[in-house]
Parts: structure tokens; sequence; C-alpha cells
């Protein structure tokens, strides 16, 4: 494995700021994650930007600048510091908050997800000032706390600091490269919306045997709802559920073919026995451009050793959909709760509670930022950029664009193996340092760039531009 050329500066500091239990979905941990945004103000204050935590009432939102110059174009830069709860910490090889180099890379919670990429965009902010004593840009840091709980507080933070936050346009490298070292742009991101149901039965558990036969089990119940909701084709069995979701262009089906990742690379790192998907979709299609329904979590009845003969007063499931451009979370929320209240079988009662939700992203892939970024890209990792459709969310990207009227560039850097929200995640050092020199690539090539506006939505068929 190719040895880095970090400087031991820069190691200490990636692994200061992975040492932070920023997990902002426990309340325990509050205090861990204020003092890794305010370890992060310091260090942005350090290479010379004026930075600042602003309250936002829930965790704080870490922001820095360098001063406006007017004829400079304004880039902010966004990432989170934020963490998802390490568990299951028993199949961790090393403890998830104190960092372990192992075979060129970096493992602990949060390294690819997002720590490891926001250390590179300001590590490659630190290089510039230091060699050149200015940004070719006028840069914006804003680093939230909160985009792993659905980013609640942050369009607030938007709407009253949209003078403060003025740009140009939005960067961030919170997505997956599709291979490992071949430069990816996504230029679409699916949206998220959540729903928690809790079928309810007789008053109290009952014996099975004494009852089992007269009254709807629960679970059955559970289990006949969640049934509903795919056919054998793998398609969602929701009416209307695919009614506003647009075609595909041809390019774009002959890139996600050609791309270095398909079912052989997805079963390798997914290790499940076979695929399963939609049909009439390849894989790549179906992560990225089609929208699901999955099932996250399931319980009820007797999970102890052994066996016991109950038939449970209540059980639970809990469902989220991924969605893709033009789809609305609220609108395929009401259908959902609508196919769920049709399809409850009689003698349960069923209670649907709404969680988080955030609306899908689309850039278009053509516009002028997009191939400034796409040429830094190619720079950095010298290789053909892959353009794509990511199956994964970031729910505040869309508020850029609707509260501060920009688009957001969305410049990959996490590795296909990198464990994001599972045990063991990593960021290789190789992507580290490739991220150091993605950021003043990107920030060059911005700033040459004169902003052409998108293309309008009927010319999207055609691929011009490819890079
Ligand atoms: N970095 C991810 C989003 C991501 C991952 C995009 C991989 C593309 C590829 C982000 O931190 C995340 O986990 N988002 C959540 C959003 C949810 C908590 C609202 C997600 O996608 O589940
Ligand atoms: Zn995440």
């Amino acid at each position: 494995m190719k040895s880095s050329n970090l400087t031991v500066q820069q190691k200490e500091e990636f692994f200061q700021f992975l040492r932070f239990r920023s997990i902002s979905t426990q309340a325990k941990h509050d205090a861990d994650t204020r003092a890794c945004a305010a370890w992060l103000r310091d260090k942005l204050e350090s290479i010379g930007l004026e930075s600042f935590l602003k309250e936002t009432g829930g965790h704080p939102v870490v922001f820095a600048r360098t001063p406006r110059d007017p004829g400079k174009r304004t880039v902010l830069i966004y990432g989170h510091y934020d963490v998802q709860p390490p568990d299951p910490l028993d199949e961790w090889k090393s403890d998830p908050f104190e960092p372990e180099e192992r075979d060129g890379k970096v493992y602990a919670r949060g390294a690819s997800d997002n720590k490891g990429q926001i250390y590179a965009h300001i590590a490659g902010v630190a290089d510039t000032l230091a060699r050149d004593g200015q940004l070719p840009v006028n840069l914006l840091f804003l680093i939230e706390g909160e985009e792993e709980i659905g980013s609640p507080s942050l369009p607030g933070f938007l709407r009253e600091n949209q003078e403060l936050l003025h740009c140009d346009v939005v960067v961030l490298s919170d997505t997956g490269m599709v291979a490992h070292g071949v430069p990816t742009l996504a230029y679409a991101l699916r949206g998220v919306a959540a729903l928690e149901c809790v079928v309810r039965g007789p008053s109290h558990d009952l014996h099975s045997g004494i009852y089992g036969g007269a009254v709807m089990n629960p679970i059955s119940a559970a289990a006949r709802l969640i049934a509903s909701l795919h056919g054998e084709d793998g398609k969602v069995q929701i009416e209307h559920f695919y009614d506003r979701v647009q075609p595909l262009a041809d390019w774009e089906r002959e890139e996600s073919l050609a791309a270095p990742c398909g079912e052989a690379e997805i079963l390798a790192q997914t290790g499940a026995p076979s695929l399963f998907g939609e049909q009439g979709y390849n894989v790549l299609e179906r992560i990225g451009a089609r929208p699901t329904a999955e099932v996250n979590g399931i319980g009820g009845g007797y999970q102890g050793e052994g066996t016991k003969t109950v038939l449970p007063k209540e059980a639970f499931f809990k469902l989220t959909f991924r969605l893709v451009s033009n789809q609305s979370s609220q609108e395929i929320l009401e259908l959902a709760e609508k196919h769920l209240r049709e399809h409850c079988p009689p003698g349960v009662t069923l209670e649907i509670r709404r969680g988080h939700s955030g609306e899908p992203y689309f850039v278009d892939p053509h516009n002028s930022d997009v191939e400034a970024a796409c040429r830094a890209l190619k720079d950095t990792f010298g290789k053909k950029v892959c353009r794509m459709r990511e199956g994964g969310s970031i729910p505040i990207l869309l508020e850029f664009r609707e509260i501060l009227g920009v688009n957001c560039l969305l410049l990959a850097l996490a590795s296909p193996d990198c464990n994001a929200h599972s045990p063991n995640e990593s960021f290789p050092l190789e992507n580290l340092e490739k991220g150091i020199l993605l950021n003043q690539f990107v920030l060059f090539e911005l700033a040459q760039t004169v902003y052409r506006g998108d293309v309008p939505w009927g010319l999207l068929n055609r691929n011009v531009g490819a890079c």
C-alpha cells in the first residue's frame, strides 16, 4: 500500500477531529458535539478565516469566511461534523472514536461521513493560503451538526442568514465514488420520507393456545402490510407511487451501463447471496434513479431465548421511501398512508406516525459550474469522470436552491467500501490527499467559470459536454 504524502500535523489533526463523539441523535453526547464544533471553529480560524459558532437552537453551525472581494465569485463549502451512532459496537475491530490506521485507511466513526472530506477541504484551503496568500474565490464554510438527523435547524438558519450566506454555488463532498480511484460527480440525490407504524390488537398479551385462532395477531397484520408494499417484480405497489417519476434520458442509461460498477461489484459490497430489484432497470439505476420502499425495523412479541406461546398485543415497523426528482415527500407519505390503511386487516388498529423527510435533488449535469467541477475531478484523479445519480439523501440541498438560489456540486470522495453508517467505517489516506488537491482544483476552476445558467428541462435528453 502506497505511503501517504500527508504531513504528521495533518494526520494528527484529522485524528483529533475523529475523536469527538459528535453523535447528533444522542442527547448524552451534546457536549461532545459542541466541543467538536468549537474545535472546527478554532481550526478554521487558525488557517486565517474569520470563524464563528452560530447557535441554532439545536447543534451549532460552524461558519467561516474570507473577506469578500466583489471581483471574485463566492463559493460555499457545505459539510457536516455530526456522525451516526457507532452501534453495533462489538463488530468494530478498533474503537470507533480512537482512529486507527490500517492498510492505508483510517478507521473511525465519521471518517468518510463526513469528517475526512471536511478536513480535506480545510487542509486544501490552508495549503492555498500558505502558498498564495489568498484564494481564487471568496469562500464560505458552513458545517452543520444535524445532517444525520435530517438538518432540522438548518432551513431556518439559511432563511435568517441569507445575506451572510450569499454565494454563487455550493460545493460538497458527502457522496460516494462509483469505484475506488474513479472520479465521480453525482448530479442527483434521492429524497427520503419516513413512517413508523404501530399495529395494535388485544388489550394485553394473550396465551396463543387459549385465544389463537380467534384474534388477529398484530405481527401477522404487520407482516401482511409490509408484504403488500412490493410486487414479485420488485415494483412498489402503492397506487400512483410512480406517477411523477420521469423517464431516464438515453445518455444516462448508456453511462450507467458503462460505469465501472455493476451487479458483481454490488454483490461483493453487500455480501447478499443474489441481487433483487425492480425489473427493467440495471443495478445503478435501481439504486440512484428509481424510488423505493424499505423496511428499516420491525418488532413485536417474544424476542428472548426459546419458545413463548404468546399472541402479542402489538407490533411495529418502520419504513422509509427513497424518492427521485419530481416526487414530493409529503405526497408520497399521503399515498403510503392511504395504502397502509386500505390494506390493514380487520381485528387490529393502525397508528401511523410521520418521521423526517427530505426532497430529492437534481442539478443539470450540463451547467457550466458542474462542468467546472468535472474538470477539477478529472485533473485530481487523472481519469474520465463518472456522472451518476446517487441513492443516498442530503435533505438540505433543495433548500440551498430554494432559499439561497444556488446549485450544489456533489464531488464524491468516499470509497465504495467505506462502511458509512456501519461498523468499521474508514477513509483512505489516499482520498484525503486527493481531497486536498480537489479542493484547490475546484476553487480554481469555479473562479474561472462564467455561469451560463441551467439547460432548459426540455433539452436535457441530449448529452452535451460529457467530461
Ligand atoms: N453522506 C450521506 C448521504 C449519502 C451517502 C449520499 C452516500 C450519497 C451516497 C448522509 O450523511 C446521509 O447519511 N444521509 C441520510 C439522510 C437522512 C438521515 C435524512 C441518508 O441518506 O439516509
Ligand atoms: Zn450519513
